[in-house]
């Protein structure tokens, strides 16, 4: 491998290095303009196992999917935490929890995810979101039978960020007394764009350019984080277990009273940045398909109706059981995921050591070097999944319509085919809760409303400018035409 000007030079046993021509740039604007294209390219020539240097970092990529599991299980040799709370302190400006000073407690904070978003707790977050949806589209629900128009990515933020973040943070006492729903709403309206006008600066950010010169997005990340202070959070009701033992954790950890707010807004991002996207693919893939939009209609018609006949209120209840059971929606979202996940999962390797891949080969790894899993290569393998990028509504269901989980890569059966939600270490504690949001955002809206695209014919792709930072959303907006269904209790 051509070197030039580059001080770090491959060492025998170390993977192919990929440094480009560029100092501290390296391979960056080739891997930045087209990821899953360049590494694509690069295992062609180099193999399943090889080190770039993108942005003055080395990141070593491992690409063969049955050697994803041996990484994922090195927690020994490769940290995740560290990078992603290093990661999380500068983009979000809240304490240093990799700091002695915090550390320990903060390991307690990190348990609260898996205790407070699995379980009974699950279960409560899941029916509350369940309202609250109900609450938000009812308010945004004309009766009178004239089509309304909006772009679909424009009402499926602002249904679905609302619904969550009352789910997570809790009402406002304090604007249901004074106005009725009014105040929520124009300050709703206020976060959703606050917080899309933060999101939208996330590309910059990740690669490292500080906040203090993106200023609209200091702006919005600050405002939002006003919202989010303990002093306002103790007028809302029905706060989620998730947020109230967090503000418990960080009271005892004595952070600033801006600190804290700041990792709410940290929170506040984890749960919507990704989840509007996939709900939008998960929609927009549902409208495009004559076939899906049918399966979907059906597996809801069966769970929902009957139960409003008798129902004043018009109530809609969902289960778990009822949930676990739509199969067909579950399908539906995880192929919107499959084609619109670009994550990558990376560790920080701490210290020198030799991974073993599964074919055996051997690579050795530095101390501080980053080790990059791109679930894209699975994703879009079209051994994996024939006709890659095509939506396939019923993909992940087997002959019976159950859950389907066998795929294969070499005729071996792959354990790890779908990533949308990262693995190990790193998997998102809130994947169930993201799953059962999307499912009722789908039955609620096919159920209520008559929805057409209004060009479905149009082809919309993924805006890759934010390839590695999760759910990638569209490139742009799509008309939405939408009306109230005359009568959804006899449907
Ligand atoms: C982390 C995906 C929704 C909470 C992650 C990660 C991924 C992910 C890939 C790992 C990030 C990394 O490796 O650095 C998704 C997707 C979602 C979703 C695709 C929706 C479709 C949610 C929701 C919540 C949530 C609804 C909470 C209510 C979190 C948290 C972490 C995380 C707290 C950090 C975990 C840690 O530091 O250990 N998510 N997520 N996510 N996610 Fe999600």
């Amino acid at each position: 491998v051509w070197i030039c000007g580059h001080s770090r030079k491959r060492r025998k046993g170390e993977p192919p290095l990929i440094t480009g021509w560029l100092p501290f740039i390296g391979v960056t604007l080739d891997y930045v303009s087209n990821p899953l294209g360049f590494l694509r390219e690069t295992q062609k020539k180099y193999g399943n196992v090889f080190t770039c240097k993108i942005a003055g970092k080395y990141f070593t990529f491992v690409t063969d999917p049955f050697s994803f599991s041996i990484v994922m299980r090195q927690s020994k040799n490769l940290d995740f935490q560290k990078f992603a709370v290093g990661f999380s302190q500068r983009v979000f400006g809240h304490a240093d929890f990799n700091s002695s000073l915090f550390s320990e407690s903060y390991r307690e904070v990190h348990s609260i995810f898996r205790q407070t978003l699995q379980g009974l707790s699950l279960q409560q977050l899941t029916e509350t979101m369940l309202g609250n949806l109900q609450m938000v589209l009812e308010r945004g629900l004309p009766y009178e039978h004239d089509w309304l128009e909006e772009g679909l990515q424009s009402f499926t933020n602002r249904i679905m960020f609302e619904a969550g973040f009352l789910t997570l943070f809790g009402k406002d006492v304090g604007f249901l007394q004074a106005d009725g729903m009014s105040g929520t709403r124009i300050c709703m309206q206020k976060a959703v764009q606050d917080f899309l006008a933060f999101d939208r600066a996330f590309p910059l950010l990740a690669a490292g350019v500080p906040i203090g010169l993106c200023a609209e997005a200091w702006q919005a990340r600050e405002a939002l984080a006003e919202e989010l202070l303990h002093d306002k959070l103790h007028h809302r009701n029905c706060i989620s277990d998730l947020i109230q033992r967090r503000m418990d954790a960080f009271d005892c950890m004595h952070l600033d009273e801006t600190g804290k707010a700041r990792t709410h807004v940290c929170m506040l991002w984890a749960s919507q940045a990704n989840t509007l996207p996939a709900a939008f693919w998960s929609l927009y893939y549902t409208l495009r398909s004559v076939d899906a939009f049918t399966a979907a209609c059906t597996e809801i018609n069966r769970v929902l109706s009957g139960q409003l006949i008798n129902n004043q209120d018009q109530t809609i209840c969902l289960s778990r059981e009822q949930l676990d059971s739509m199969a067909v929606l579950e399908s539906i979202i995880e192929e919107a995921l499959r084609l619109s996940s670009a994550s990558i999962m990376i560790r920080v390797a701490s210290d020198d050591f030799t991974l073993t891949l599964d074919s055996g080969q051997t690579a050795d790894v530095r101390k501080g070097d980053y080790i990059a899993l791109y679930p894209q290569f699975i994703h879009l393998d079209p051994e994996i999944y024939p006709d890659p990028t095509e939506f396939k509504y019923n993909r992940f269901l087997d002959e019976k319509g159950q859950r389907k989980s066998n795929f294969f890569k070499n005729e071996r059966r792959l354990k790890h085919f779908l990533l949308p939600f990262g693995s190990g270490a790193s998997e998102c504690p809130g994947r169930f809760f993201a799953v059962n949001e999307i499912k009722q955002f789908l039955a609620l809206t096919l159920w209520h409303y008559d929805l057409q695209l209004s060009d479905p014919d149009a082809t919309l792709v993924p805006d890759s400018t934010r390839a590695g930072l999760g759910i990638l959303p569209p490139s742009r907006d799509v008309l939405l035409r939408y009306r109230r269904k005359t009568n959804t209790t006899t449907e």
